[in-house]
């Protein structure tokens, strides 16, 4: 079939500040990956584009791109699957982290991350003889986490990070809660402490674009929500953002609607009290906007709470 590959080209010896679309017509097999695509382009029609790639067969982790707005591994990506009609395919390094050239990023502050969670097995006492062992079944739930091949790609469509770049991020996260869910690592308490901090476990929004993005089913999202519950339940030193969930809880159990203005109030207190009126703003914005419910500002509990203590009861016992 007959595609085209729009490519987003950056050299940064010609083209400061601005990078810039470039169009390739190419003549493909609907299997084809795109990074064979991208492949033949280099091989035919232009030596001096400049992507990553090694294994093509989504296991090294090198291809990771932005196809058609979403980060993706290329050679995972088939051309049948963005482009059943020949459409184009607009192609772009990926997001919260420089661009060195063209397709290629640099992940130096990936890997800066990945390195802050410590990611090697702490286990306490002397060393064994042979290796660290665990019995199959305690190592299962890891499976999943496991399998990340540190593409980057989840970190390219990380919202927060788009905001935020203190935010560590979903990939470390990830590989964090990998160790602290490991039977044989004994700095758990340690490893929660390090994360309950801004700019750790407290700072995803929960979008799900990660999970959505991550090439290898890791779900990151999934295991940074493990790991906050991990966290409450070692009773590690609240923060807003523990107490957002455990105030946002209260509030629903206690009103089946959640109260925002009660739920800033109670996540900040008295210790918080600038973050309160750094939210003034919003809150004019939000008058102006109409996003301030009819009833006003403070709810009345619903009629039917009743059946909402009732879920809350039968969560109870099951947990
Ligand atoms: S080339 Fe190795 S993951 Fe794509």
């Amino acid at each position: 079939m007959q595609t085209t590959l729009r490519v987003r080209r950056f050299n940064p010896e010609h083209d400061q500040p601005s990078s810039y679309f470039q169009d390739y017509d190419l003549e493909v097999n609907p299997a084809d990956s795109v990074l064979d695509g991208l492949i033949k382009v280099r091989e035919t029609i232009d030596d001096s584009l400049a992507l990553r790639c090694s294994c093509r067969g989504a296991i090294c982790g090198s291809c990771g791109m932005r196809i058609n707005g979403h980060a993706a591994l290329a050679c995972k990506t088939k051309m049948i699957s963005v482009a059943s009609e020949g459409e184009t395919i607009q192609i772009e390094p990926m997001k919260n982290m420089p661009v060195i050239k063209d397709l290629i990023t640099d992940m130096a502050s990936f890997w800066s991350k990945i390195r802050q969670i410590q990611p090697w097995l702490q286990p306490q006492g002397p060393p064994p003889t042979t290796e660290y062992t665990a019995p199959p079944q305690a190592m299962q739930h890891l499976n999943r986490v496991m399998s990340c091949i540190m593409c980057g790609v989840c970190v390219s469509d990380c919202t927060v990070l788009e905001v935020d770049s203190q935010f560590i991020g979903p990939a470390a996260l990830a590989k964090a809660y990998r160790f602290v869910a490991d039977p044989r690592d004994a700095a758990t308490r340690q490893r929660l402490e390090n994360l309950n901090t801004p700019g750790g476990m407290w700072d995803c929004t929960r979008c799900m674009e990660c999970i959505q993005a991550c090439p290898k089913g890791v779900g990151p999202m999934d295991r940074i929500m493990s790991l906050r519950t991990k966290g409450m339940a070692a009773k590690i030193p609240a923060t807003c953002g523990s107490r957002h969930a455990e105030v946002f809880t209260d509030i629903i159990k206690h009103k089946g609607i959640l109260d925002e203005p009660m739920l800033a109030v109670r996540t900040f207190g008295l210790k918080h009290v600038g973050r309160l009126f750094e939210m003034i703003p919003m809150v004019f914005q939000s008058i102006l906007k109409g996003k301030v419910p009819l009833s006003g500002p403070l709810h009345k509990p619903l009629t039917s709470i009743r059946h909402i203590q009732r879920l809350f009861k039968r969560a109870r016992k099951k947990s």
